[in-house]
């Protein structure tokens, strides 16, 4: 950065943190500055876009945008977590919707603020850099892992149900047990699907980010459009003592739902993994943000109210595919059912390729801040894509999709996505008053009010969250410390620039 020689600037001061030697600054050289260096938005920006041997390709628009984080969010928590939901809440299902809806609108909000002022790839792992430093932003990162990375994995698993379920519909044949789960589940040797649909994915990302967000853009039609058929088929099934009584197991079973159904939240801010390859990233990734959420909330609504509505709560009991089940029963045909499993297959494979190219431009934004080995951030001239990177994060999803029994560390997934939604609030109201003068395309109302409630709520929704999945939290925790401080505190780029 330039120095005037003159007074600091704010982004100075934004760089350097309090004065050295102020009351309770940290030292530069010693550990707490090491943990609290932090990255200038200016510099953040300016490194946007270059990688290892070449560029990112500009070329997403706002309709890409928000197809991509509507392809991360529309999933398997309509398609399947549904089903593990009514049996807490019973008809107000819809009401636990709508408050998972409303902690993921609070943190939108932040990060449509935070993606139109820092239009980088590296979504919150940024956000934090440039307002928390080097250890804050690691461990976001590293949760990022279990929302994208981990998650893949997951969703992966989700697939191969309805893949069976349809395959059984149409041709009469499931694939056997040995070859649809992973070892130590349900007889199993590898899970093949799983493996099969995360290869796919790889397959598109590789041939670059327009060729994918293209592929994804129908899909997503697809999926909406299916969850729209169900409605209008499911209606004719809607009987008003269905939602009597509404709240069967009260308000705690409500907010039980509510926190299991963040889930079907989660991807929103999948678009702020893409600033690098937008064409108006400023514009355009704060409307996409908060018009996925818009579009994906009425939707889900929509689908819960009809689906409770059609079918007695106590019938749900953990239903794998409790969709098609309603449509079985409403219509006594299973060609609507079968029709939707097509639809849950598309549907579920678009979470697929939009979240594991979220997990790839994380991890180019890490690797080229030195956090991660720097093959993560090389560039393919030709594709303008990170190559090894998508394989090396392709591999590593699928086999564990496909070997790994995922069961509770899958759960921390919705831990570890509140975690960094909970620190992109907490930048916002950092970065207002270390950046004000940094130009915003979009400003959250109310802050730092808003944001103080966004992150309440994200607190809130964790601690709802039971004991087995903070144990495989805190254990995931402890592999990034232990990665951190043998690793990339010592490589990071900001490290080496102080030798
Ligand atoms: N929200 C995504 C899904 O429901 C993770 O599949």
């Amino acid at each position: 950065m330039a120095r005037t020689g003159a007074a600091p600037s704010i982004s100075d001061r934004e760089q350097t943190g309090p004065a050295p030697g102020a009351p309770g600054s940290p030292r530069p050289g010693g550990l707490g500055g090491r943990l609290m260096r932090r990255k200038p938005v200016d510099r953040l920006v300016a490194e946007g876009g270059h990688g290892d041997g070449g560029e990112l390709k500009r070329s997403l628009g706002m309709w890409q945008l928000t197809m991509i984080s509507i392809g991360a969010t529309l999933g398997t928590g309509i398609f399947v977590v549904l089903g593990e939901a009514v049996p807490k809440a019973g008809p107000a299902v819809v009401i636990s919707f709508v408050i998972a809806g409303f902690t993921a609108l609070f943190s939108a909000l932040s990060y449509a603020e935070l993606a139109g002022s820092i239009p980088v790839s590296g979504s919150s792992y940024s956000y934090t850099y440039a307002t928390m430093g080097e250890f804050i932003a690691w461990l976001c990162g590293w949760c990022l892992i279990l929302e994208y990375g981990v998650s893949v994995a997951a969703v992966a698993v989700g697939w191969g149900q309805y893949l069976n379920e349809l395959l059984d519909g149409t041709i009469g044949v499931t694939i056997p047990d040995a070859f649809a789960n992973p070892p130590g589940e349900g007889g199993g040797v590898v899970n093949f699907p799983a493996l099969l649909v995360v290869l796919l994915a790889m397959a598109f990302l590789l041939r670059g980010a327009r060729e994918s967000a293209r592929v994804n853009t129908v899909m997503v039609v697809v999926k909406i459009a299916s969850l729209v058929l169900f409605c209008a088929v499911a209606f004719t099934g809607i009987r008003a003592g269905n939602f009597r009584p509404l709240m069967p197991l009260g308000m705690a079973g409500v907010s039980a739902a509510g926190a299991t159904l963040f889930f079907s939240y989660i991807g929103f801010d999948a678009a702020s993994t893409a600033g690098e390859e937008a064409k108006n990233p400023k514009r355009d990734m704060p409307r996409a943000i908060i018009l996925s959420l818009g579009i994906v909330t009425v939707l889900y609504c929509l689908v819960a109210l009809v689906a409770v509505g059609a079918m007695p709560w106590q019938q749900f009991n953990n239903a794998d595919a409790a969709l098609a089940q309603i449509l079985r029963q409403v219509t006594g045909q299973s060609f609507w059912a079968v029709l939707l499993a097509a639809g849950a297959v598309i549907a579920i494979a678009s979470v697929v390729l939009t979240v594991l190219y979220g997990q790839t431009r994380i991890l180019f934004s890490m690797s080229r801040d030195g956090l991660v080995p720097k093959i993560f951030s090389k560039v393919d001239p030709k594709t303008g894509t990170p190559r090894a990177n998508t394989v090396i994060v392709s591999l590593f999803c699928g086999v564990l999709a496909a070997l790994v029994p995922l069961g509770e560390l899958a759960n921390a997934t919705s831990i570890g996505t509140l975690f960094a939604f909970a620190l992109v609030n907490v930048a916002v109201i950092i970065l207002r008053r270390t950046r004000p003068d940094l130009p915003r395309t979009f400003r959250v109302a109310f802050s730092p009010v808003t944001p103080a409630i966004g992150f309440l709520l994200c607190g809130w929704m964790m601690t709802s969250l039971g004991a087995e999945t903070w144990k495989w939290f805190g254990i995931w925790m402890a592999g990034g410390l232990v990665l951190y401080f043998t690793y990339g505190m010592r490589r990071s780029q900001l490290a080496r620039e102080e030798v």
